[in-house]
């Protein structure tokens, strides 16, 4: 039922994108206000679309597909989608990647959107100059891969903590509320975990817990 909503949906947007793209080429004959008016609109096309993927399109199971992967080159990939916000911010995106993991169990699309969810938060509660770590490394005690995501932002009150994973809780102007919430289900479906250190004024770090993988022959090279 979510699915052929989405669906249905997507398909006037679609539509009502395409026409405001084409009102938007042909900018120079508008006025000042009609251009705000439709770049308005634009923004808000997008966030119905964003809104469908992140809520009635989840019923598309990530744990169908689930490859041995390497998470180091899935979190280059997403570096590569994401540099230049951290750049046009002025946050600088640092890289510890653990040569020596074994690949593990994982939905490309999936873990793309995890991380590029968790880093858009992290250059958010950044300022200007600050900095985001990005790690993954093996566990002392048990092998199991983490990944790790650091920043130096802002950090979280002790009484919010508990509401972040909740969807449509957001402390920022135009969130959504949405992306930890995503998050969340889609670890879920990988089997992983989710928890995080923060304290207001100096910082958050995600840490993500994967599964133990019974594939040990396939290592990063
Ligand atoms: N790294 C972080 N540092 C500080 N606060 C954070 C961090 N990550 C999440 N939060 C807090 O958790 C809230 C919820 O995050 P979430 O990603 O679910 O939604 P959002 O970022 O507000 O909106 P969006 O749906 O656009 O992602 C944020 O509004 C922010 O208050
Ligand atoms: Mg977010």
């Amino acid at each position: 039922m979510a699915a052929s909503l989405a669906h249905e949906i997507r398909n006037p947007l679609s539509a009502l994108k395409l026409n405001l793209n084409f009102l938007n080429m042909s900018d120079e004959q508008l006025d000042d206000d009609s251009k705000e008016c439709l770049s308005a609109c634009m923004e808000s096309v997008d966030r119905i679309n964003y809104l469908i993927e992140t809520t009635l399109d989840f019923s598309r199971k990530s744990s169908e597909n689930l490859m041995q992967d390497s998470l180091n080159d899935i979190i280059l990939k997403a570096l590569e989608f994401f540099g230049n916000n951290a750049k046009r911010k002025c946050v600088e995106i640092s890289l510890n990647l653990e040569e020596k993991i074994p690949h593990i169990p994982l939905n490309r699309n999936a873990a793309l959107q995890i991380i590029l969810n968790l880093l858009n938060n992290a250059v958010d509660a950044c300022y200007e100059g600050g900095k985001v770590n990005v790690k993954t490394y093996k566990a002392v005690e048990n092998n199991n891969v983490i990944l790790e995501i650091g920043d130096n932002g802002v950090g979280i009150k002790d009484t919010e903590i508990e509401n972040i994973f909740d969807d449509f809780y957001t402390s920022k102007r135009t969130g959504t509320g949405l992306g930890l919430g995503v998050c969340k289900r889609l670890l879920n479906e990988l089997n992983a975990e989710i928890t995080l250190t923060s304290k207001e004024g100096i910082g958050t770090n995600f840490f993500i817990k994967f599964p133990l993988t019974t594939v040990e022959e396939l290592y990063e090279t």
